[in-house]
């Protein structure tokens, strides 16, 4: 299950994560889990497990939620258990970001790869990062909360702080920093008709993904950058400033590092969840 703020979408997979069913629906506001586990109830009938990839910041450890506006009245409880309980089987939570990149490392563009990290720009900004083959999680689960990262302006992010990678690049804030009251998808459709002021809003987003994939790739020495998101349809519009941000800021030593779109598409992050509910069932 891929559950965010704007979509909730599901698949169910074979043993060999081929998709063989999935369902998608617009998210309620207010009652959003309560939406995507009815919509589950049908889908994962005898199923082995469930995988959820979640907006927000997931402690994979107690699957707890700590800020998401996608569990609202969830927030400290073990959602592991509430969701197991509610399905009748067995359940695994993680942030969306950290299934996209898991997934991608089983069975996308990072497999083979033991220094990766995965970018989602969608509707906000996800991070995840593996290094030494190992998904990183952090403390209380807020490892690669990229999209958070400061040093890009002064406008302000959907957290309430400023000047993070997703008040600039995310796509409500393209949305927002065109100003046409549209949506993402559109302006990068006016881009491609030579709007100027749509081309330069991807560019400054471009350039912001590739300043933060930098930081990235510096600080963990990884091998591969990851894109997904429902932005990265946008790959054309972003890719030029992203990429030259990237070749003048990395040390000769990170020069290699290679920067692509995810290869599971907009699935990824369902697929990914679904790996990691395979991973923990052969592991136990
Ligand atoms: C949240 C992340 C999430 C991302 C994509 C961000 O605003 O902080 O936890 O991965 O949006 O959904
Ligand atoms: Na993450």
């Amino acid at each position: 299950m891929d559950i965010g703020g704007t979509k909730i979408q599901l698949v169910r997979c074979d043993d060999e994560l081929r998709i063989v069913d999935s369902r998608r629906a617009e998210s309620p506001k207010g009652k959003i889990l309560a939406t995507a586990i009815e919509m589950a109830a049908e889908l994962a009938a005898d199923a082995k497990g469930i995988g959820i990839g979640a907006a927000g910041v997931i402690d994979p450890s107690g699957a707890v939620a700590a800020t998401t506006e996608v569990f609202p009245g969830w927030e400290g409880t073990n959602l592991t258990e509430g969701v197991g309980r509610e399905l009748g089987l067995p359940v695994v939570v993680d942030n969306d970001a950290n299934a996209f990149l898991h997934g991608e490392a089983t069975a996308g563009a990072a497999r083979g790869y033991r220094h990766a990290f995965g970018i989602t720009v969608g509707t906000g900004i996800g991070g995840a990062l593996i290094s030494d083959g190992v998904l990183l999680r952090g403390a209380g689960g807020g490892a690669g909360e990229i999209g958070h990262t400061p040093g890009f302006g002064t406008e302000l992010c959907t957290c309430g702080a400023r000047g993070h990678l997703e008040s600039v690049a995310s796509g409500l804030s393209i949305s927002r920093r065109y100003g046409a009251g549209i949506r993402a998808g559109l302006v990068a459709e006016r881009a491609r008709n030579g709007d100027a002021d749509a081309v330069r809003v991807f560019a400054e987003a471009g350039a912001a993904l590739g300043q933060a994939i930098a930081v990235v790739a510096t600080v963990l020495d990884s091998q591969i950058a990851v894109l997904g998101g429902g932005v990265i349809g946008a790959w054309d519009l972003l890719e030029p400033t992203c990429r030259e941000t990237v070749r003048a800021t990395v040390l000769p030593t990170n020069a290699d590092l290679v920067i692509q779109p995810a290869e599971l598409g907009d699935h990824a992050v369902a697929i990914g969840a679904a790996a990691l509910a395979r991973a923990a069932g052969q592991a136990s």
